[in-house]
């Protein structure tokens, strides 16, 4: 199998583009083209209480609107960071890894630990099965589209001062990519159902380890079945991909990967894809992962301390649930040779 790897990268800055009032908010977006925007720097949130609804749901029309917002400095807790996921959407995943208090360095069931700290203050240990694990962070992926049940949002903050020029997400508009495909490309793809499994974006970024996932680790996340061209919150279409996409239903492997790629190729040209640096502890960048995908830089032997914790947010939306068993074997009773299902 073809091991997927990316470099760490620290590109240059995006082009600063010019601040625009939203009500009490000040807004600056990242990629701007001739009919769309992606990304934005948000300012103007006060983040020592709580936050009205009514700035929820201004927050809420930029994040249909720009996909990705980024805020510097909150100064959050992981108590407040969790509260103001929480207002928006009634549930929050629970964290896999979590196995109580004493035993995370966290203590937090609703808080995803993607830093790369130990337990005892160390950095993850290179080889082992955690940084095996986190390398599959670094494919183009959107989260927990493994989940039958996906989830909506993420929002990574960070605490504690990252390295200047050393921290970077990346995140690319899978609306505008989707926009750019030939017609003949958007016709092929418009009925097609996508099997995510995570074992599968593991497997690729670390075959040696993940070429087999153990029992305890299949058993706990099984695939799941979502549509591959879908209206995305602001009413567009785009693509909803990731480096778990293992199959396409009723197609070969070899056939389903090289369609897969294809589309995670171009939807991840350097004109739908921007770089958010961390630069502060306080930082927090929020996306939608029904309208883009991103990625991490991926551990090396000379990375520093980086402490950033994420929530994400279940989805409650029209496709939250994805395809239907049902539904997959109709697909499946069309399809010569299908898999079962
Ligand atoms: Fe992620």
């Amino acid at each position: 199998m073809h091991v997927r790897t990316y470099e760490s990268i620290a590109p240059p800055r995006s082009e600063a583009q010019k601040p625009m009032q939203y009500g009490s908010l000040t807004v600056i977006p990242v990629l701007r083209s001739e009919d769309s925007v992606f990304g934005a720097e948000v300012s103007g949130v006060d983040w020592n209480r709580s936050i009205p609804e009514a700035t929820v749901a201004q927050l809420v029309e930029l994040q249909d609107k720009y996909g990705v917002l980024i805020f510097r400095e909150t100064g959050l807790d992981n108590a407040r960071h969790i509260a103001f996921s929480q207002q928006l959407g009634a549930e929050l995943e629970v964290n896999p890894f979590y196995y109580g208090r004493e035993n995370d360095r966290l203590g937090e069931p609703l808080l995803f630990d993607v830093g790369n700290i130990e337990m005892d203050r160390t950095l993850v240990k290179p080889d082992s099965r955690r940084w095996h694990h986190s390398l599959g962070n670094a494919l183009w992926h959107t989260d927990s589209s493994y989940h039958q049940r996906r989830s909506k949002y993420s929002i990574l903050l960070s605490h504690g001062n990252p390295v200047k020029g050393g921290s970077w997400t990346h995140f690319a508009d899978t609306r505008r990519a989707y926009a750019d495909l030939p017609d003949t490309k958007k016709k092929e793809i418009e009925d097609l159902v996508v099997e995510h499994d995570l074992w599968h974006s593991r497997k690729l970024a670390s075959p040696i380890v993940y070429g087999n996932p153990l029992p305890h680790e299949l058993a706990a996340k099984p695939p799941a079945y979502h549509r591959l061209v879908q209206k995305a919150p602001d009413g567009r279409q785009t693509l909803y991909l990731a480096a778990h996409a293992k199959l396409i239903l009723g197609w070969s492997f070899e056939e389903s990967q090289k369609l897969i790629w294809e589309l995670i190729d171009h939807c991840t040209q350097s004109e739908y894809v921007f770089s958010m640096e961390w630069l502060s502890g306080g930082d927090m960048v929020w996306w939608d992962n029904r309208q883009s995908m991103h990625r991490a830089n991926p551990y090396t032997e000379t990375m520093t301390v980086r402490d950033v914790r994420r929530s994400t947010i279940i989805d409650d939306g029209p496709m939250a649930y994805g395809v239907s068993i049902e539904d997959r074997r109709a697909i499946a009773s069309k399809t010569p040779n299908a898999t079962d299902l």
